[in-house]
């Protein structure tokens, strides 16, 4: 399929915005110091914490905590892994029924509740078995990402 450019320029701290790449949603996040922050020291509670599985393979430049090129954009495809729903942002997760008490935030899918963390990755492991899949992407300038 082909490629898509993305225009980051208007993309404020704590918004996402979503471009369509063959036919998957696309989501672009661009997280607050305090959103890269939560992402740390979280490791014992995530399925996967460095992406190593092999369903969806990670690319080598987004194999790190951030899960991106650059730390302040996420970049992945909207599709829960368990059963391909399209979870629903939770950026200020506080404590709520149902919901792990000590998650920081991210996605939630409505389906089978599996929860993930800003950087796509599955938090306490239900029953979404990997990652949120991050696309090939590259940027081609501050303000233009190339995704595919
Ligand atoms: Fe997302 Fe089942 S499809 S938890």
């Amino acid at each position: 399929g082909a490629a898509v450019e993305a225009d980051i320029s208007g993309l404020k701290p704590g918004e996402k915005m979503t471009v369509e790449w063959r036919g998957k949603p696309v989501w672009i996040v661009r997280r607050t110091p305090e959103q890269l922050e939560a992402l740390k020291g979280i490791d014992g509670q995530l399925a996967d914490p460095n992406s190593d599985r092999k369903a969806y393979p990670t690319p080598e430049y987004a194999k790190n905590t951030h899960r991106s090129i650059k730390p302040e954009f996420f970049v992945g495809v909207g599709i829960c892994s368990h059963l391909g729903c399209s979870p629903s942002d939770k950026f200020q997760a506080g404590p709520q029924p149902s919901l792990p008490d000590d998650w920081h935030g991210g996605f939630l899918c409505p389906c089978h509740g599996s929860t993930f963390d800003l950087a796509g990755r599955v938090f306490k492991n239900k029953p979404a078995p990997d990652n949120l899949e991050v696309p090939p992407h590259m940027y081609l300038s501050d303000a233009k990402i190339l995704i595919g």
